[in-house]
């Protein structure tokens, strides 16, 4: 297995290109089940979930081709309807395939995904969902078997919570099925954003795109003609080197971003000290000597994102005072908490609340990443630890950020992919 060696430098300097979005890249490949054409998708990232949501699509008969950071999905050859354990239990967004599947074949079996480290993660909104569209489902031996014998049909769907795949689930769902689809309480990520305008753009047309109440009239079971699109930024990427540069205090200019992506992230830094050059594609961070403590609350977009999370603790760390975040999404997103702590850390939780009394030196030492941005966070602590650190378990990391290491060597951190 591999692990990352970092040792402190005095500072980083230059550019960093972010990549296409991780989790609007998962939606947009599920898309093109609901395509008649095959599909050209450009600035994907290089990570392991985008190859496992494509590898699940080849088993199910689709063809992949892959050249660069584009793929080319034709899903017409699609012949199988089940994702089965040892794919989803890997990516538990493969439950995206649900959804469209059903669409368009009437029927579709995929495994439970389970829960995960930071949570239990259950899918009962995205199958109550499809309930109400007429979909027949039960559990049965850890899968879900979903029927819609007469085709899914359009009605009214209030989100007990809001949910980011399971509104692209339904969306895609919906764009197939006779009839308007309105989902109320609709998660309004960029994410979902970008997935509604293609559908729009390819005749699948949908209302109140970006806001909480989505209207997307059904094509009644004729598929889609999609063309060529790419993907967005990927903002919690963004976020992350741009902690880097504040746990740092260095200047970093990030290219290939989209700024307003992160209201809610750069208000933070700000508050936190930082301050920012920003153009129609590139965000300069100036960042402050002292850092200031913060007070964090994680919510649906556009507030905070709980993907930054454990980003901001790591920096908060560094602080020059008491900082207090909670996190209000997920159960257990606190893990990077003990291995922080490990390295000199002064963070106490009370239930989801986590007070950080900044200011400490951060020692180098083995750390254990536990979920994919816990991972990002022992990174940027790695950065301004004394002596060595060394993240293991780092396959959580590369699930989700495309080739950090030679992003952060780029810019002169000391930061080496090593086998254990
Ligand atoms: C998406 O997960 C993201 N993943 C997550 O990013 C992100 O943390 C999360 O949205 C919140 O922003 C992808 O887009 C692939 P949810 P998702 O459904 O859709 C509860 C990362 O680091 N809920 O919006 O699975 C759920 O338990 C990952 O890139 C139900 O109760 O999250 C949670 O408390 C981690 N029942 C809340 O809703 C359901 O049927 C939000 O979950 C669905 C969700």
């Amino acid at each position: 297995m591999d692990y990352l060696q970092i040792k402190r430098v005095k500072s980083l300097s230059g550019n960093i290109k972010i990549s296409g979005a991780k989790n609007a890249s998962l939606p947009l490949i599920a898309m093109t089940i609901v395509a008649k054409n095959s599909v050209n998708i450009k600035n994907l990232p290089h990570v392991a979930d985008i190859n496992t949501l494509l590898k699940l699509l080849s088993n199910l008969g689709a063809y992949c081709e892959f050249c660069d950071d584009r793929v080319i999905v034709d899903t017409s050859t699609l012949t199988q309807t089940k994702a089965t354990y040892d794919i989803v239990k890997t990516m538990r967004a493969s439950i995206l395939v649900l959804g469209p599947i059903l669409a368009r074949f009437g029927h579709c079996e995929v495994s439970l995904p389970g829960g995960c480290a930071i949570g239990q993660r259950p899918v009962d909104l995205h199958l109550k969902a499809l309930e109400q569209m007429g979909a027949k489902i039960n559990i049965e031996a850890g899968y879900i078997h979903a029927i819609a014998p007469n085709g899914l049909k359009g009605c009214e769907i209030i989100f007990d919570k809001i949910t980011v795949t399971g509104t692209a689930n339904i969306v895609m769902a919906a764009a197939l099925a006779s009839g308007e689809t309105t989902i109320v309480n609709a998660a309004r990520e960029p994410e979902v954003v970008q997935l509604c305008e293609i559908l729009n753009a390819s005749g699948v047309k949908i209302e109140g795109i970006g806001t909480a109440v989505l209207k997307i009239h059904g094509t009644n079971g004729e598929l889609v003609d999609i063309e060529e699109f790419s993907v967005i930024p990927d903002r919690i990427e963004a976020g992350t080197y741009l902690c880097a540069g504040a746990i740092t205090r260095s200047e970093l200019t990030l290219t290939h971003v989209n700024s307003h992506h992160l209201g809610s992230v750069l208000a933070k830094l700000e508050e936190m000290g930082s301050t920012f050059t920003i153009t129609q594609e590139t965000i300069t961070i100036h960042p402050s000597k002292v850092i200031k403590p913060i007070k964090i609350v994680t919510q649906e977009y556009p507030a905070f994102p709980t993907d930054m999370q454990a980003q901001f603790l790591a920096l908060a760390t560094q602080a020059k005072g008491t900082s207090i975040i909670e996190e209000k999404l997920f159960e257990n997103r606190f893990m990077h908490v003990s291995e922080l702590q490990r390295m000199g850390a002064d963070i106490s939780l009370n239930g989801n609340v986590a007070t950080i009394n900044g200011g400490t030196k951060l020692s180098g030492t083995d750390v254990m990443a536990t979920d994919l941005r816990a991972s990002s966070a022992l990174v940027l602590a790695g950065l301004v630890a004394d002596g060595i650190t060394n993240v293991h378990r780092i396959y959580h990391l590369d699930r989700g950020y495309d080739a950090l290491e030679k992003k952060l060597e780029a810019v002169g951190a000391n930061v080496k992919r090593l086998k254990e």
